[in-house]
């Protein structure tokens, strides 16, 4: 039986898990991390690529964004279609300066797992946490096993940041949340493909076979997506018929779209979810494992490291002040942003993907709020502050 003592167990080490173990070492406060799955695993787990501007400094300010400043694309616009009229929302004039930054999720990871694994940090891979004990004691347990050996961690905190299908929800006692979720009725199938992008700038766009995505990952390398049926299988779609799709929703008069060779497709279903409560005792829950939100906002990841500069503040008070009083208001404090990022999310995705016949009276108000974006500064403003991320001092 192995045992650990440390001060915070998290399970998890996807980037909230991962951000929280470096912050808090930058604080002097010991960590440990057990993870389900392997190292590679995780690190080539294809997912998120558009970091906001507050997570991008988190990372700075944690020593962690060597390789993030060198190969990520700062951005400072985005592109917004519909029915082939193009738009561009610019950044710096809006919100006063704030970018996003386009650097895989898959990078940040191998970024902080690397840091992490070479500054001595603890981090079991294909460790389980099977059960978490005690969270309303002052010495709760995390309950692992690791190649068939079981283990357990004493700590003063349980960090839950496992992801969607963890632990750490199913184990907060169902009285204590409400739980709000809407599940459309559509999904997206995304490509990485060996092409230079064919774009500058994200390019997010309404087509009346539904919405399609141009994203990126470098100079060589381009990210999309489709909008595609809640029952579709992604062997239904061949690399050829991709292609034209995209190239079909995502053209526009004057520009065409570059093909290459396509070496990772998935379809992933579409969900805006939330707990009310984010924590119970001494257990915090931290990003996914508390919300998703459709990946239209491209908010995901940087909500999870919004949660965790919460949780920060709330365990460096304790452990320098001996006071609760900041993590006792995690959840409230966390909450404002969450709202805000699931009312972002929820927009975004209403207003790009085919939801009604072409022509309807919901195809009416998605294509009178395009043209309101061009008509007025102060609706391209409120769209291009919450896509860059809103400062924390917007949410005290
Ligand atoms: P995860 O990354 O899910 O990490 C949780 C970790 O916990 C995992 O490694 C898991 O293996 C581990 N785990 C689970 N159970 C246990 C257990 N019992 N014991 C030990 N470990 C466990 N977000 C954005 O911000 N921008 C985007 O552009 C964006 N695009 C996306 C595109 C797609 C197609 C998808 C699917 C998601 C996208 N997201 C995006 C969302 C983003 O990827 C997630 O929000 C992000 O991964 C959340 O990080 P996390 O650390 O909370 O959870
Ligand atoms: C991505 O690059 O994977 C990406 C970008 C923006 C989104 C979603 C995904 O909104």
């Amino acid at each position: 039986m192995k045992h650990i003592r440390t001060q915070v167990g998290i399970i998890g080490a996807g980037p909230a898990g991962l951000m929280l173990a470096h912050w808090l070492k930058q604080h002097g406060i010991e960590s440990v991390i057990i993870e389900h799955r392997s190292r590679a695993y995780v690190e080539a787990r294809v997912r998120a690529g558009l970091l906001e501007q507050n997570t991008v400094d988190i990372l700075k300010g944690l020593g962690l964004a060597g390789r993030l400043e060198r190969e990520g694309h700062l951005h400072h616009g985005v592109y917004l279609s519909f029915d082939s009229e193009r738009v561009r929302v610019p950044f710096g004039k809006l919100t006063n300066g704030r970018n996003i930054t386009i650097y895989g999720q898959q990078e940040v990871v191998k970024d902080l797992t690397d840091a992490w694994l070479a500054g001595g940090g603890q981090l079991l891979f294909e460790a389980p946490a099977l059960q978490i004990e005690g969270f309303d004691s002052p010495a709760p347990k995390i309950h692992f096993e690791q190649q068939g050996e079981k283990g357990v961690i004493d700590c003063d905190f349980v960090a839950a940041c496992d992801g969607f299908h963890g632990i750490g929800r199913k184990t907060l006692p169902k009285q204590l949340y409400t739980e709000y979720s809407i599940t459309y009725p559509f999904s997206w199938l995304g490509i990485l493909a060996n092409v230079a992008p064919s774009t500058d700038e994200l390019i997010y766009t309404y087509h009346q076979r539904g919405f399609a995505l141009h994203s990126l990952r470098s100079s060589t390398v381009s990210r999309l997506y489709i909008q595609v049926d809640n029952n579709d299988h992604i062997d239904n779609w061949s690399d050829d018929q991709i292609w034209d799709e995209l190239s079909v929703r995502l053209g526009t008069p004057g520009w065409s779209l570059q093909t290459g060779p396509i070496f990772e497709k998935s379809i992933t279903p579409m969900r805006s979810y939330l707990i009310d409560t984010m924590q119970a005792g001494r257990l915090f829950l931290a990003g996914d494992a508390a919300h998703i939100v459709p990946p239209t906002g491209g908010k995901g990841l940087n909500l999870a490291a919004a949660d965790v500069k919460h949780l920060v503040d709330g365990l460096v008070d304790y452990y320098k002040n001996g006071s609760m009083r900041s993590l006792d208001r995690y959840t409230e404090t966390a909450l404002k942003r969450i709202w805000r990022a699931q009312d972002f999310s929820n927009f975004m995705t209403t207003l790009f993907h085919k939801q009604d016949e072409h022509g309807s009276f919901q195809y009416q108000l998605q294509r009178a709020k395009f043209r309101y974006i061009s008509q007025s500064e102060a609706y391209a403003t409120t769209i291009a502050e919450n896509y860059v991320g809103l400062p924390f001092e917007a949410f005290t």
